[in-house]
């Protein structure tokens, strides 16, 4: 038992390393992107008010945008998006998450 236990807290970490992980992202996103852009990637009424240029990220178009540009825009802003500093998980993991809210 003891064995299988040391077995899982190395391969815990390594795992983590290897492949975006959308459940970090999520959170993540829940921190530093759902006040703007929703948590289902649509924009609040008032929100695509205030930023008429900000897509849906569930939306086809937004979906269409490639992972290095999606990155890009989190980590450096775009138009009226600042850049997302202090992010709770790497850029990777967010843009996994955001693939995940495609329609
Ligand atoms: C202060 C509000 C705000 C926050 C916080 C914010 N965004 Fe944005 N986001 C915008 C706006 C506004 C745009 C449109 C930029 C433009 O003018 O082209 C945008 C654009 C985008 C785009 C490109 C698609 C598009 O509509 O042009 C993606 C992808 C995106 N945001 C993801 C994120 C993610 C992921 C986070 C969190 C790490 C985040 N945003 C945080 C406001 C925000």
């Amino acid at each position: 038992m003891k064995r299988v236990a040391l077995i899982l807290a190395l391969l815990a970490p390594a795992g983590t390393l290897m492949a975006a992980d959308a459940k970090a992202g999520e959170a993540a996103y829940a921190k530093s992107c759902k006040n703007c852009h929703g948590a289902a990637g649509t924009p609040a009424a008032a929100m695509a008010k205030m930023f008429p240029t900000m897509g849906d990220l569930s939306s086809a178009k937004v979906q269409a945008i490639s992972d290095a540009d999606m990155k890009k825009v989190i980590t450096e802003g775009k138009g009226k998006m600042p850049a997302s500093k202090a992010l709770s998980a790497t850029p990777d993991d967010v843009v996994a998450f955001v693939r995940s809210l495609k329609k």
